[in-house]
């Protein structure tokens, strides 16, 4: 008899940290990870990188439909290529993350990146990260999590990140930039950012990464 394919997904608004969880997640269970936000960001960057207008819906999925996007995990790290260039460090700035919210509003490209994110779930199975992962792209998934926190801890965390990769960011530009991605992940017609109705919902903002990481535990381990 065929064994059951675990999929978990980890929904939720920028900056909650549900990269770090879905890592975690992975690691403990042996499983894929598909971070969803990521195929976004290097098409964002591609995008840039020829020049072309962001808000050209048809230049935009030309472009996507004539580039190659491929990752190789790496025990709980996951390495971005962009035709077979690595960007992994190039996609993590607030600039790829603006353009990545903006042309994830367009059905053309949700489409284009939906089987690539479904050929992650493969046995044992995939812990996918993202907004839409539990409401569209594995509906059918038996663990839905969505995590979120405010806006200014979301901020600080996504700092922090930034610093560390001596990137030094204004926590008020940072709050407004990650308050207007969010309305615009929210308020799209397609695949918006929302909990799945069936999804476990855990408000990290006064959580340790550890405390949260139980809380998802618990919550799989449960079911
Ligand atoms: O998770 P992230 O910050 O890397 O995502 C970047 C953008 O990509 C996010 O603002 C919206 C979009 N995105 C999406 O629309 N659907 C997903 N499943 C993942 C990301």
């Amino acid at each position: 008899m065929q064994k059951e394919l675990k999929i978990i997904t980890i929904d939720g608004p920028g900056g909650a940290g549900k990269g770090t969880i879905a890592a975690m997640l992975s690691q403990k269970y042996g499983l894929f990870l598909l971070d969803s936000g990521a195929l976004y960001r290097i098409l964002a960057l591609h995008v840039m990188q020829l020049g072309h207008n962001i808000t050209d819906e048809k230049q935009v999925y030309h472009d996507a439909k004539n580039i190659k996007i491929s990752f190789k995990q790496e025990n709980s790290k996951v390495i971005s290529y962009l035709n077979g260039v690595d960007v992994s460090i190039k996609i993590r700035n607030e600039d790829c993350a603006k353009n990545a919210s903006i042309i994830a509003g367009y059905k053309t490209i949700r489409e284009i990146l939906l089987q690539k994110q479904r050929d992650f779930a493969s046995p044992p199975g995939v812990v996918a990260d993202g907004r839409d992962m539990g409401s569209v792209v594995f509906s059918q998934a038996k663990y839905k999590i969505f995590i979120t926190a405010t806006i200014m801890v979301r901020a600080k965390r996504r700092q922090k990140q930034l610093q560390n990769q001596g990137e030094n960011v204004n926590i008020v530009s940072l709050c407004k930039q990650i308050e207007e991605r969010d309305y615009r992940d929210k308020n799209r017609a397609v695949s918006p950012l929302k909990p799945a109705t069936d999804a476990f919902i855990i408000d990290t903002s006064a959580m340790t990464i550890k405390e949260v990481f139980k809380k998802a535990q618990n919550f799989i381990e449960a079911k």
